[in-house]
């Protein structure tokens, strides 16, 4: 590594190759979003174009990992035409020691939870700064709510002790538009003591349709880190 680069985003590469270099040929790819998911899709890209790795399919978890999967040469499918997926790799926001994360940086978690809870195997993809002892210490928590319900989802949050916030995009122009047409609330929790029976009660609010956090999905977490100056994953 030199002086001038970035130890995260070294991470990030370093650990994203790291787990491209774990899919074998033949096998469906869920293929995560994010900056760090970003370095996986570009190696599972040289491996296929180097002759390495043949006979890929992916399933992308947004729009954004399917323009990268094109660009990078990854032939995509969808859920509809295949029985299982062999692997999937994303990255995340936070990880606890029971592998349970925060997900939804990027407001995509609703379709990386489908795609990654399907995988066979589900590689989480971290630089080391994402490691917490407790859920939300770090992140706030991604809650993607249909438009129409913004008002009564946010005050039944309330009423679980979360703070909410609308997500805004770039420049505060307007909010954070998923996939799915929908918006994107970050909550603040003093404490998230028992993530699998939030993730359950935020998902029963009507107007919620997805939160980020993922208990008990997790297979594999590779981190990525820098020692001594060194990369490793
Ligand atoms: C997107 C996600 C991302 O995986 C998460 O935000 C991590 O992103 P990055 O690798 O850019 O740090 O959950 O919804």
């Amino acid at each position: 590594m030199t002086a001038e680069q970035d130890p995260i985003k070294v991470m990030k590469q370093e650990v994203g190759k790291a787990a491209a270099a774990r899919v074998q040929s033949g096998a469906i790819v869920g293929l995560g979003t994010g900056s760090t998911t970003a370095y996986a899709i570009e190696y599972l890209g040289q491996r296929i174009k180097s002759g390495e790795l043949k006979d890929i399919l992916g399933i992308p978890t947004s729009f954004q990992a399917s323009v990268l999967a094109k660009q990078y040469g990854i032939p995509l499918t969808t859920l509809d035409e295949v029985d299982h997926i062999d692997i999937a790799i994303d990255g995340a926001d936070e990880v606890d020691p029971q592998k349970n994360l925060i997900k939804g940086g990027g407001a995509a978690h609703t379709r990386e939870k489908v795609v990654d809870a399907l995988a066979d195997l589900f590689i989480v993809v971290v630089d080391s700064s994402k490691l917490v002892d407790k859920l939300g210490s770090t992140f706030l928590l991604p809650v993607e709510v249909i438009p129409m319900a913004m008002t009564p989802v946010m005050r039944a949050i309330e009423k679980l002790g979360g703070k909410p916030e609308l997500r805004m995009g770039v420049k505060k122009a307007g909010p954070v538009i998923t996939d799915q047409g929908n918006m994107v609330i970050d909550v603040k929790f003093d404490s998230i003591d028992h993530p699998a029976e939030l993730e359950k009660t935020l998902n029963n609010i009507p107007g919620v349709l997805e939160n980020g956090l993922f208990v008990g999905v997790t297979d594999i977490v590779l981190v990525g880190e820098v020692k001594d100056g060194q990369p490793s994953v």
